[in-house]
């Protein structure tokens, strides 16, 4: 069966020496517990061997915001699939729509994107999801239908079922506003059908799906208890140690 996962995206956020006090809070805060879900938390590339580091012995794993869409070489500032594997991740995370948006992140460079990832053995969080305007359009089932054809669909089973989805509808980013659990099901039960379509019913069901978008101790619970939404990718509320756990015990 699917795993249920709450994942931190730190975004670009905290220094070095806040990222690596951050962790040891949330090491210690989840020390002895036994959280009902998988823990990730997404740091920028320059924390990942020193959270990696840090979190030996945890429960918590970690993942990089990024990876690039060429292998090696001569690509001034960019960090390869393979060097984010090099650190101790073990997730990445792709697709977000800040990256689609601020970086010119195309359907084609993710699908690039993607596949060193799992050439590399790091397992993909993928972000899908509409913009305001699509919403009221009532177009999100046409978005994230091309956003997952336009980049993950070409992958066989076998790769597909290393990948972690999250939707994240945009509107909701960092805006205070959420999805309401009857919104976020009803995506989720849709784009598990597609996968179902595509790959079959199993791994379909095997797929966890995340909720993205203002996730918060006061709605975690209600969001998660969909059937069809396997936990969080969670922003804001995962810079903050006691928050982050809450959301984690919401399971
Ligand atoms: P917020 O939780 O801050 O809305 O961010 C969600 C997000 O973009 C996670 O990737």
């Amino acid at each position: 069966m699917r795993k249920n996962i709450v994942a931190g995206n730190w975004k670009m956020n905290k220094t070095l020496q806040e990222g690596k006090e951050l962790a040891a809070e949330l090491k210690q805060l989840l020390a002895g517990a036994k959280p009902a879900c998988d823990v990730i938390i997404g740091t920028p590339f320059i924390h990942l061997v020193t959270v990696s580091e840090e979190l030996k012995g945890s429960v918590i794993k970690v993942a990089a915001q990024n990876n690039a869409d060429k292998e090696s070489g001569a690509y001034t500032g960019e960090v390869s699939a393979s060097m984010v594997k090099s650190t101790g991740a073990e997730y990445v995370i792709l697709g977000h729509s800040e990256r689609r948006a601020y970086y010119g992140e195309t359907y084609e460079i993710l699908k690039e994107k993607v596949l060193l990832a799992l050439k590399n053995s790091l397992k993909p969080i993928f972000c899908i999801g509409e913009v305001k305007e699509e919403r009221e359009a009532g177009k999100q089932n046409d978005v994230v239908k091309a956003q997952l054809e336009g980049s993950l669909f070409n992958l066989s089973k076998e790769e597909f079922s290393n990948i972690v989805l999250a939707y994240e509808p945009v509107w909701a980013i960092g805006t205070g506003l959420t999805a309401t659990p009857q919104q976020a099901q009803e995506i989720h039960a849709y784009i598990r059908g597609l996968i179902a379509a595509k790959y079959g019913s199993e791994v379909a069901e095997n797929t966890s799906i995340l909720y993205g978008g203002s996730c918060n101790p006061g709605n975690a619970k209600e969001l998660f208890s969909n059937p069809d939404v396997d936990g969080g990718l969670i922003g804001g509320a995962s810079l903050k140690a006691a928050d982050f756990k809450a959301i984690i015990d919401a399971f």
